[in-house]
Formats: C-alpha cells, sequence, structure tokens
C-alpha cells in the first residue's frame, strides 16, 4: 500500500460510521493507536482465505542507511602525490580552523551561513580515496558514516528523498563525516547512460550536499561521468593519481609489516620500478608473496621470487578482469595495409 492510500485512510465506527477525532464508540486515543498501526503497516482480515501474500518490503530486514566506521587510518599512513597530500591539508586547514575563517575574518557576512565543507576525491581503484576519507575523520576525531545506496534508495514515492534527508540528520547529529564511496552510482550525468536514481533524488541529493553544515565527502573512479551540477557543490576536488616508481616503493615499505620474515635480496626498489601497480594492488602482492612462500612452508622466508611471482600475477589480474568475457574478442583484419 502506498503513502498516498495511506494518508486517506478512515477509521471506521460500525454505529456512527466515519469517525474524524472520536466518536461515543471508539475514543480520541482509540483512532491515533488505529491509524499508528496502520501506519506501520499492521492489517486486519475476517478469514484466513483473504489473506494476500504478504508484501516483501515489509518483511525486508531493517539495515542502516548509513554504516558508522571508526577510521583506521591516519594522514601518516597515507603515502601520496604532492598534489593530492596538498588538497587533503588545505581541506584539514579549513576543518580546523573554520570558527576563525567564519567568524573573526567575516567569511559568514559574505556567505550568509556557516558552510560545511565538500569533498570530491577521484582517481583510479586502490589508490587510497576511501583511506583518505577515514584518516580526515580520524584527524578531527569524529566518526564516518558511509552511505548505504542500497539502503536509500525505496520504490515508494518520496521515501527515497525521506532517507536522504534522515543520512544527512543523522551525520549531523553524530557529528559524522559523510562518505558517499563510489558516488557516480548516484551522480551520474543526466543522459550519460540510463541514471539508476531519478532526477528528483539526485536534486535532493545535490540540495543537501549545498546546505550541509558538516563534512561532506564523495568518492568516485569515474569522474568524467558525473553530473556537471555537482562542480558548484563540490569545495575541494582532490586527484588520487596512480602512484609513481618513487611512492610505489613506499607503499611496499608501508605495507610489508616489520614482523614478515623477508629473505636477502627483496628489493622494494626493483618490484616498484619494474611494476605499475596502485595501492591497493601492492597490498594484494604482498599478500600474495606471503601465500606463496606459506606454500612452501611456515619457516621459509618470503624471498624477492616471491614478491616478482606474486606481481606477474596481480599484472595478469588487472588483464583479466578487464577483458570482456561475454564478447568474442575483436576480430583484427589486415585491410590494405592498415591494421
Ligand atoms: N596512497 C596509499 N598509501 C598507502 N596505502 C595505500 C594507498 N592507496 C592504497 N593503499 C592500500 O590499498 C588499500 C586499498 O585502498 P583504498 O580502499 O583506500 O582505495 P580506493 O581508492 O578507495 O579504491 P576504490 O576506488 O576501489 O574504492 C588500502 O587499505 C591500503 O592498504
Ligand atoms: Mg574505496
Amino acid at each position: 500500500m502506498g503513502k498516498e492510500d495511506r494518508d486517506q485512510w478512515i477509521v471506521k465506527c460500525p454505529k456512527c460510521g466515519r469517525v474524524r477525532q472520536s466518536c461515543r464508540h471508539v475514543s480520541r486515543d482509540d483512532v491515533q493507536i488505529i491509524v499508528r498501526l496502520l501506519d506501520a503497516g499492521v492489517e486486519v482480515y475476517q478469514a484466513d482465505d483473504e489473506r494476500e501474500a504478504p508484501e516483501p518490503h515489509v518483511h525486508e530486514p531493517v539495515r542502516p542507511l548509513a554504516q558508522t566506521v571508526k577510521p583506521r587510518f591516519t594522514m601518516r599512513d597515507l603515502v601520496l602525490a604532492d598534489g593530492t597530500r596538498e588538497g587533503l591539508l588545505d581541506a584539514l586547514a579549513e576543518l580546523r580552523h573554520k570558527g576563525l575563517m567564519y567568524r573573526r575574518w567575516g567569511l559568514k557576512k559574505v556567505v550568509k551561513k556557516t558552510k560545511g565543507l565538500s569533498l570530491l576525491f577521484a582517481g583510479p581503484p586502490g589508490t587510497g580515496k576511501t583511506m583518505a576519507a577515514e584518516a580526515i575523520a580520524h584527524e578531527l576525531g569524529r566518526p564516518l558514516h558511509v552511505v548505504n545506496y542500497a539502503q536509500l534508495e525505496n520504490m515508494w514515492v518520496g521515501e527515497t528523498e525521506k532517507n536522504i534527508e534522515h543520512v544527512f540528520h543523522a551525520a549531523l547529529e553524530g557529528g559524522a563525516v559523510l562518505f558517499f564511496d563510489e558516488a557516480d552510482a548516484v551522480f551520474q550525468r543526466r543522459g550519460v547512460m540510463a541514471t539508476p536514481w531519478m532526477n528528483r533524488d539526485v536534486n535532493v541529493l545535490l540540495t543537501q550536499i549545498e546546505n550541509f553544515p558538516g563534512v561532506v565527502i564523495l568518492a568516485t573512479n569515474l569522474a568524467r561521468v558525473m553530473d556537471r551540477a555537482l562542480d558548484r557543490r563540490i569545495d575541494i576536488a582532490v586527484e588520487f593519481p596512480l602512484p609513481e616508481a618513487n611512492l610505489r616503493r613506499e607503499i611496499f615499505r608501508r605495507l610489508v609489516p616489520k614482523e614478515a620474515p623477508l629473505a636477502k635480496g627483496v628489493d622494494f626498489e626493483a618490484l616498484a620500478a619494474k611494476y605499475a601497480l596502485s595501492g591497493g594492488s601492492i597490498l594484494n602482492v604482498v599478500r600474495q608473496a606471503m601465500r606463496n612462500s606459506l606454500r612452501r612452508g611456515k619457516r621459509h622466508r618470503i624471498t624477492m621470487d616471491d614478491f616478482v611471482r606474486a606481481a606477474d600475477r596481480e599484472m595478469k589480474k588487472s588483464a583479466l578482469l578487464s577483458t570482456d568475457h561475454l564478447q568474442e574478442a575483436p576480430r583484427r583484419e589486415r585491410i590494405r595495409g592498415y591494421a
């Protein structure tokens, strides 16, 4: 039953007919209780055979609209290109000195309200965007609310809008940093592809971001397909490029724990120079190298060869995942000298 139907629910007394607030037989409290029960989805039937199959939404387990995460990473855990770090430090400078900027330096008079801060983290997978969102929250001593899109969306008219408002409200109440991971899922430019989200709901989101006095972070691998209406609402856009060789070496150093028994000759510099991998892929390489070593036995050290085989495998994995297995490989025919 939709919301429209619910708004028209009528309480009917068997003696007096339609009852607005109360009658001789049904008190005002009774009416309120009945309406509350109907609103909660309670249904009353005369006989068993009249019972319809239950509507699935009534029985869905209730999951939170956003997951609260206690940040584990700090700014020091992140290995970043200078430009990326600058963007994050700019954000932290404003957040730490917001009072000074808005009150003592008078920014409030110009913008007429205490604005929050909206950040966009854009870059390929595994470059540290989620980590950075946690690090920002950590630096501010706040929890991170990671939005759950599947739960926000609701088939009933107006319910998605309510959910969106609730998520922003809850983040404000909890003093949390609000994080929209894989934000392209909702903020995809209209007309690029079939948008999974209705325009109206995207507009509600944009308005909420604009008026949110807290910190909101959006992360995406696909900045190009994002709705251009978002540009104006983003205060600081931070690019997370794939790391260069010197940063990759540093990431290798950070991600191989001190306790891990390395054999002589493990050369992170050589690995970093040879394999153009993201931080996330380097983490996979480290784990695979450990597995390679463990397969020889617990007392063996992790060798350079374990790392090389793991890195080769990780490079192949990206090639494998980027292949479309549903379609035949495009046939290349030579046409008069042109491939
Ligand atoms: N810049 C980095 N510095 C240090 N470690 C990194 C960095 N980037 C990635 N890592 C490692 O890779 C893991 C995955 O990174 P993260 O989840 O932050 O990537 P992401 O950019 O959010 O990827 P996706 O776009 O797939 O969500 C991290 O937990 C960390 O171990
Ligand atoms: Mg991520």
